[in-house]
């Protein structure tokens, strides 16, 4: 406090204490809405002692919230309460708005009418924000409002934050993220139990892990959402979800885990990002990692994100969904929305959302291009001369194979055995994958992984 005399901070904390609250209004209350209330609720007096002023809901909205009163049960009752998102947006006792209805849709409106009004907006929304993040941060900024979006990546790891300005100071090189919780969930189940796919995944869906619909996780859209801001965070391209090459992991077996462990490897799927001299690589994949890797540790619904940085590496982990995990980087931003709002008119620079002044164009990199060791894995009706068959389509595109792997014990009607393969470019493996497609003995199309090197390695 230098500079200051100890009446004078007392007379300012008097000032601070005796500042009405800055109000909040949430739109959707389901896993993520309802979280948010509950921490604002639970955690009242520690978040008022770190920004010297409360913050109190005062306005929610949900399609059921006339109906099922016990979602808002514990708001003010001069609380708002309406099915109409409008009258949370337009409120005059609104001063930020914390959009928690996730898609493209209203979403999309809730956003673009809040932040047209010049209120600030928080939100989790990674699919709204991975397709325009930019062009939203562009009307934030034209209106003078913050836009908070941490519980979009990664739940409850503040990584946007570590960032944009944790490690604001580094050039980063590469990234590698397990980004989708209900994904590792299945993965480690299955590595785990040794059960089937489809019935780990009904246990997820039984347990609400997995949605009823669960393609966006599995089939790899969730995380590539994350990996393009994630991207844009920190590489400084407008990264579209698009222009990410993705592999869900549908096709992974158990079996697949037998042959991952005989490598000394297991598998997961990563978000990759890697800066090249011509632009930027990204991938989301499942991938064999190395067991004794931290990445291959992280386990169940867990997420993490690995950042090879020109200072070193840092390693982020924890929970990337929940209400409460996801919850708590929501009330994060809002008290940072609220904070900048109390600085209205005041010295503070803001840090852009998206951590960079502007992005520029994103210059992909083609996967063709990428050199790895591959694990093809077959299923064939057993006969002679199916390995010189597989060896030779190989072989047309230079590719070799360094081993054969084969679990004894099974049908010869549906076999499973894997090849590895001497290092190649992604291009000549999915060529030679092609051509072997068509070949008679196939039970199923060959399932291609690559052998991940860790990112010090890369
Ligand atoms: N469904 C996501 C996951 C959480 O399983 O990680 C929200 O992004």
């Amino acid at each position: 406090m230098a500079g200051h005399d100890k009446s004078e901070w007392q007379h300012a904390q008097v000032e601070w204490n005796s500042v009405s609250a800055v109000r909040v209004g949430i739109i959707g209350l389901g896993n993520v809405g309802g979280g948010t209330l509950r921490l604002l609720r639970n955690n009242a007096s520690e978040i008022e002692g770190k920004l010297g002023f409360p913050l109190e809901v005062s306005a929610v909205c949900s399609r059921s919230v006339l109906t099922n009163p016990s979602e808002a049960v514990s708001l003010h009752p001069k609380a708002l309460r309406t099915p109409d998102w409008r009258e949370v947006v337009e409120s005059p006792d609104v001063d930020i708005v914390a959009e928690l209805i996730g898609g493209t849709g209203s979403a999309k409106q809730i956003v673009e009418t809040a932040l047209a009004g010049g209120k600030p907006v928080v939100t989790a929304n990674k699919e709204l924000l991975a397709e325009q993040g930019p062009e939203i941060w562009q009307r934030a900024a034209g209106n003078g409002a913050t836009l908070g979006m941490e519980a979009a990546v990664a739940g409850g790891i503040p990584v946007l934050n570590v960032l944009r300005e944790g490690i604001a100071g580094d050039g980063i090189d590469a990234l590698i993220g397990i980004l989708n919780g209900t994904s590792n969930y299945i993965l480690t189940e299955i590595e785990r139990t040794g059960a089937a796919f489809d019935q780990v995944l009904k246990e997820a869906q039984d347990l609400g892990y997995a949605e009823a619909d669960p393609s966006a996780d599995i089939d790899g859209y969730d995380a590539r959402s994350k990996l393009a801001i994630l991207a844009a965070m920190a590489f400084g391209e407008q990264v579209s979800p698009r222009d990410i090459p993705l592999q869900g992991i549908r096709r992974i077996r158990t079996i697949d885990f037998a042959y991952a462990g005989r490598l000394g490897h297991t598998i997961r799927l990563l978000a990759t990002a890697r800066r090249e001299p011509n632009g930027l690589r990204l991938a989301v994949r499942p991938a064999l990692v190395e067991r004794n890797t931290i990445l291959a540790g992280v386990m169940g619904s867990y997420n993490a994100l690995w950042v090879h940085g020109r200072g070193g590496d840092t390693f982020y982990y924890g929970k990337g969904a929940g209400p409460d995990p996801t919850g708590v980087a929501v009330v994060s931003d809002l008290m940072a929305a609220a904070r900048d709002l109390r600085q209205a008119g005041g010295s503070v620079q803001r840090v852009q959302p998206f951590g960079h002044t502007r992005l520029s164009p994103h210059r992909p990199v083609s996967s063709g291009t990428e050199e790895r060791q591959f694990y093809l894995r077959f299923r064939v009706r057993d006969r002679p001369g199916i390995l010189a068959a597989l060896a030779s389509k190989l072989a047309e595109q230079g590719v070799g194979i360094e081993a054969v792997l084969q679990e004894p014990h099974f049908d010869k009607q549906d076999l499973p055995f894997v090849a590895t393969l001497e290092p190649a470019r992604r291009a000549a493996v999915e060529k030679a994958v092609e051509t072997i497609k068509g070949l008679d003995f196939l039970v199923d199309e060959p399932l291609a992984l690559t052998l991940e090197p860790t990112l010090a390695a890369a």
